[in-house]
């Protein structure tokens, strides 16, 4: 076994006073680990990672491919003073978080498609999957799961994802520590999450727009059954996508899926 994950060196890691971290080698996915750990109430800013997920699981019940020694896969258990509806925000914030850390480290062509996809060029370099445990219009807990490509070869890429999917290492050339990748991207979150908890998330809706390298693009969102094309003006105060149409009104996008971009 490589002990990589098992072994990091865990106070490289700024989180939380008291929180703690939970390394496996492997599970089914570290959102269910920590789904269960949050019910417990483990400290906020907890973290769950393995070494490889034998059911990683992407957005809209895809499968999230998570092989052993070459990427990141981990949740972070908040308990943020958030309604339900605001869980875009989480979102947004891990995505900039993990869009900050893998620029600072050299992927240059880095940037963030709305709502949860990293990107590197026109391929996917890391998924975010915000989860919550929701009773009454409360929000108990949430996981925020981030899954990086950091090391894969061309010839770790599963034949059907080549189009679509690339590594850190492929887009630099050059292998990263996890540890560094890791420690980075929970140094943003701290930095964000710590403006969300003193409600000031339009700071974090400001730097998405000039940081995610979204803002401008022409791009067509399935929004439920119906495509919404136009450019991208920003975000809203609550998280969501304004995407002007070729009329010059502004549609404001809560959920959806982005079909197409153009720079
Ligand atoms: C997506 O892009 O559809 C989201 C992918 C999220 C993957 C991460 S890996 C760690 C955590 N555990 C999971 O099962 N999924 C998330």
């Amino acid at each position: 076994m490589n002990d990589e994950i098992m072994s990091l060196n865990y106070s490289l890691i700024p989180m939380f006073n008291n929180a703690k971290v939970f390394p496996f080698y492997s599970v089914d996915s570290t959102n269910e680990v920590a789904k269960e750990l949050a019910t417990r109430i483990i400290p906020e800013g907890s973290i769950v990672i393995s070494e490889m997920q034998s059911s990683g699981r992407g957005r809209r019940g895809r499968e999230w491919y998570s092989p052993p020694y070459k990427g990141l896969w981990f949740s972070i258990v908040i308990y943020p003073s958030v309604f339900p509806q605001e869980l875009g925000k989480i979102t947004i914030l891990a995505g900039l978080s993990v869009v900050r850390a893998v620029r600072k480290l050299g992927v240059v062509d880095a940037w963030l498609k709305w709502p949860n996809d990293v990107m590197a060029g026109s391929k996917k370099l890391s998924g975010i999957l915000v989860e919550a445990g929701i009773e009454y219009d409360i929000v108990n807990y949430v996981v925020v799961g981030i899954g990086v490509n950091v090391n894969h070869d061309e010839s770790e890429i599963p034949q059907e994802l080549t189009d679509v999917m690339t590594s850190m290492k492929l887009s630099c050339g050059k292998e990263f520590l996890r540890a560094i990748v890791l420690s980075e991207i929970l140094r943003n979150f701290r930095e964000l999450y710590l403006l969300i908890r003193s409600r000031r998330f339009h700071v974090i809706r400001e730097m998405w727009e000039r940081e995610s390298g979204f803002v401008g693009r022409v791009v067509e969102v399935m929004s439920g059954d119906e495509k919404v094309s136009g450019i991208v003006e920003g975000l809203s105060d609550e998280g969501s996508l304004l995407v002007k149409g070729e009329n010059g009104l502004i549609r404001e996008i809560w959920m959806g899926e982005v079909s197409k971009v153009r720079v």
